[in-house]
């Protein structure tokens, strides 16, 4: 296990840098009334629906603490609508309720005396640094490009094969639609991977926060084949745009029931309950699976018609960048550039994004903050700089999202007017 010691250096010297760096010069822009383009901060642009937020306000009165595991109502609404939407086969009894689906992930990860924690890279952000905290190693998959930044199930039994520590219960996360990809794995893709995860016993923490803003209809999840040693995780932070709630939960099969209990253990030392109040607005979001319909379909075709302008533009001038399948963000590779971009002395992703947003106020991630090598020329666009409440009103192919536009035309701009010569 790692030191208390090691950890606390660890965010302290690795965690803040790349992305601080770029919100620093994305606010000194601001001051000094130069654009900023934000593609980097991902967050839902549309509004919370007003009979909601209308429910939030009823409660405020609600200030008791809730049970831990969370108010049953909602866990019951829960396990409805994602049945109605998804078909799982939920009991509010294996739900947990928590202040974001993020401490849950957290928890989930404190739960486990013994684990080792496996992520593709790229993956989100916050998954290594909680393995670390809790004291587990974390270990990378690789992907690429021509797999959509997937993991593949020979890759999977490849790594179980040849790990050297076989008893140490070996847990994946895969998170998909994916932040920070947009890509997600499909029926036979997730048949095959769960052939391997039953085959060598891996726990699969399967983050669909993001799964009710999938653009394709037929959205299938890896519990749908491995629905034994598969825990869920979801919120209301996307498909319901209140991220600032705070309120996610996560499903523990009936198998992992020991698990769900010392989740359960961790709750009630860490946050105690989620706030009681939102815990009500979120009953009623969870109550109207059908109502919520239309609200989520045109956030989809919002979503779906951006990222479709953003990948075209991006591919006409040869940068590598699969149309986002689900969620709000795309993964451009700039590798095409590396020549023109090395005569510049950018070798790296966050050399790259740091020196776009210093000449042109385009704020992009660099690959490297989600587990790529820095040599990748990755970068992370999270196309949310755009007024949602508008969007949702008008017809979408009216709807002009100019600032959207008029940042990936300055991206291009740039990188065409690189030197072809030293
Ligand atoms: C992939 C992924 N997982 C989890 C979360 C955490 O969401 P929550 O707001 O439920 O804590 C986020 C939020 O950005 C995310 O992108």
């Amino acid at each position: 296990m790692k030191s208390a010691k090691s950890i606390r250096q660890y965010l302290r010297v690795n965690k803040h840098s790349e992305t601080l760096h770029i919100n620093q010069l994305s606010l000194m822009r601001t001051e000094n009334e130069q654009p900023v383009y934000k593609f980097g901060f991902g967050q839902s642009p549309f509004p919370v629906p007003q009979a909601i937020t209308i429910s939030l306000a009823l409660a405020a009165h609600r200030k008791e603490y809730m049970s831990v595991q969370g108010y049953l109502p909602l866990r019951e609404a829960i396990a409805t609508f994602h049945k109605e939407k998804e078909q799982k086969n939920w009991e509010a009894d294996n739900i947990i309720i928590g202040s974001g689906s993020k401490i849950l992930l957290f928890c989930v990860m404190a739960a486990f005396i013994e684990a080792e924690i496996l992520l593709p890279a790229p993956s989100w952000v916050s998954y290594e640094p909680q393995g670390i905290l809790a004291g587990h190693n974390v270990n990378w998959l690789d992907t690429k490009f021509k797999d959509k930044w997937r993991i593949t199930p020979e890759q999977l039994e490849q790594y179980c094969i040849q790990r050297n520590n076989p008893d140490t219960p070996l847990v994946l996360i895969l998170n998909y639609p994916s932040n920070p990809t947009g890509q997600t794995y499909h029926t036979e893709e997730l048949a095959a991977l769960a052939k391997v995860m039953r085959k060598y016993n891996i726990i699969v923490i399967a983050d669909e926060i993001y799964s009710l803003l999938s653009y394709e209809q037929n959205y299938n999840s890896i519990a749908d084949f491995y629905p034994e040693g598969c825990i869920v995780s979801s919120g209301l932070s996307k498909w319901c745009g209140a991220g600032g709630w705070r309120l996610g939960f996560m499903y523990i099969p009936p198998q992992l029931e020991n698990l769900l209990q010392t989740v359960i253990g961790v709750a009630s030392e860490t946050y105690s309950c989620a706030p009681s109040p939102v815990q009500i607005a979120a009953t009623k979001a969870y109550s109207s699976p059908e109502q919520s319909n239309d609200f989520i379909n045109k956030q989809i075709n919002v979503l779906t018609t951006i990222s479709k302008y953003c990948c075209e533009k991006l591919n006409s001038i040869d940068i590598k960048v699969h149309a986002a399948e689900g969620g709000f963000y795309l993964f451009p590779d700039f590798s095409s550039f590396r020549k023109q971009l090395e005569n510049r002395n950018i070798h790296t992703s966050e050399q790259l994004t740091k020196v776009l947003m210093d000449e042109t106020g385009v704020a992009l991630l660099p690959g490297s903050a989600f587990g790529m090598p820095s040599s990748s020329l990755t970068t992370r666009l999270a196309f949310v700089d755009f007024d949602g409440k508008t969007a949702l009103k008008i017809d979408t192919q009216k709807y002009n999202f100019n600032k959207i536009k008029k940042g990936i035309s300055i991206l291009c701009e740039w990188l065409l007017a690189l030197p072809t010569e030293n």
